[in-house]
């Protein structure tokens, strides 16, 4: 990789995009830097760039997990909200490196990491159908082949015109206070 992240060599060498050839790593400390080579490489997704310092503070804040090939190609930052519920709440893979599997893949790891935790459900949130962007089109494509299923809009959570969808995904498992022995008459 080029000191601009640019593409020194193929990107199937880069990217790691055959399975023996990607790691993953984390929860990572200071991976602000990391996260935002990948978050600027994907302006239609991260533009707006207060929302990118956020993302970019954020993944020091919570987890933030990595899938690396020759460079961390890709990054989900998970964010706890109770003993069983977590959100993903930022998730990249670089641009050069999209569709090649590491997101699935990523995902996968990060879900067997909170499920060892004892997490039972996972949110994410982004872009709402009504809003007319074709690039959170594909995000809404990805989560929902991952199992994800849409709950709930919020028409004004991130600002004017900015609808937010808001996914859940079961990770399977039995929450302890509604196990059936524990319920009397059951
Ligand atoms: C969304 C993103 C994380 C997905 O990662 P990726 O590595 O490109 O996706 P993968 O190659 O792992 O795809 C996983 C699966 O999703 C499917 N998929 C991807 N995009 C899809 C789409 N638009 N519609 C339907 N399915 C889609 C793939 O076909 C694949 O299916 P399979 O594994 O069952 O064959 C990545 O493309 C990205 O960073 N996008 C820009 C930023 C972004 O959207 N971040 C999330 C913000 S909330």
């Amino acid at each position: 990789m080029t000191s601009d992240g640019s593409l020194a060599t193929s990107h199937a060498d880069w990217c790691g995009s055959d399975a023996a050839g990607l790691r993953f790593t984390g929860p990572d400390e200071a991976a602000g830097p990391e996260c935002e080579r990948i978050l600027r490489s994907l302006p239609a997704w991260f533009g707006i760039e207060q929302a990118l310092q956020d993302y970019v503070a954020d993944a020091d804040r919570y987890a933030t997990f990595f899938a690396v090939a020759t460079a961390p190609v890709a990054f989900i930052t998970a964010r706890q909200h109770g003993p069983q519920a977590w959100e993903v709440h930022c998730m990249a893979v670089h641009a050069a490196c999209r569709g090649n599997g590491i997101g699935r893949r990523l995902h996968a790891h990060v879900e067997a990491w909170l499920q060892a935790r004892g997490a039972l459900v996972l949110q994410v949130k982004t872009l709402a159908s009504s809003h007319p962007s074709p690039d959170y089109a594909q995000t809404r494509g990805f989560y929902s082949r991952l199992g994800y299923l849409p709950l709930e809009v919020f028409p004004q959570l991130w600002g004017p015109h900015l609808p937010v969808l808001q996914l859940v995904k079961w990770l399977g498992g039995v929450p302890a206070a509604a196990a059936p022995g524990d319920r009397p008459g059951l």
